[in-house]
């Protein structure tokens, strides 16, 4: 099966993007972070970045082709600030069915309040916030145990 990586607006800049808030590594590092991941265990790995709405909104459609077709293991989404104003993304991943972790870098809670409302969180099996860039790795297992326990 497969695992969706999906990041948003501004992910490109990991690395020399307020440093203090989202860390040194770099998207290149946390794509291979996630290969590794999917590695361990027998997943396929699609990961990808836009800084368009619509493009994530493409990914998650194809994501539900799989999902449909019963070959996606699930989707990570860290969409930015699209998190906190898409009802879009929110109703693709309703629409299509995905499995949804949704994915911070930070601890949205102990950031400014407008980060505290996400349109994802209700539509997502599970929230993963604040564990840094290791958070994609850490849903990746997640998700492995999802399929396995499935
Ligand atoms: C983020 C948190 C969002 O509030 C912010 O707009 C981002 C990144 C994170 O990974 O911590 O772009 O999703």
């Amino acid at each position: 099966k497969t695992v969706f990586v999906l990041n948003g607006p501004n992910l490109n800049l990991l690395g020399t993007r307020e440093p203090a808030v989202y860390g040194a590594h770099t998207l290149a590092d946390v794509g291979q972070m996630c290969a590794a991941a999917c590695a361990r265990h027998g997943l396929a790995l699609r990961f990808h970045q836009s800084n368009h709405e619509g493009v994530l909104l493409d990914w998650i459609h194809e994501a539900g082709r799989l999902h449909a077709a019963g070959d996606l293991a699930g989707v990570v989404l860290n969409a930015g600030a699209y998190t906190h104003t898409s009802i879009a993304l929110a109703d693709a991943i309703k629409g299509t069915g995905v499995t949804l972790v949704e994915l911070h870098i930070s601890n949205v809670f102990a950031r400014e309040s407008f980060r505290h409302h996400s349109y994802l969180s209700a539509v997502a099996r599970a929230v993963m916030c604040g564990f840094g860039v290791q958070g994609y790795g850490l849903a990746i297992d997640a998700l492995a145990q999802m399929q396995a326990a499935a």
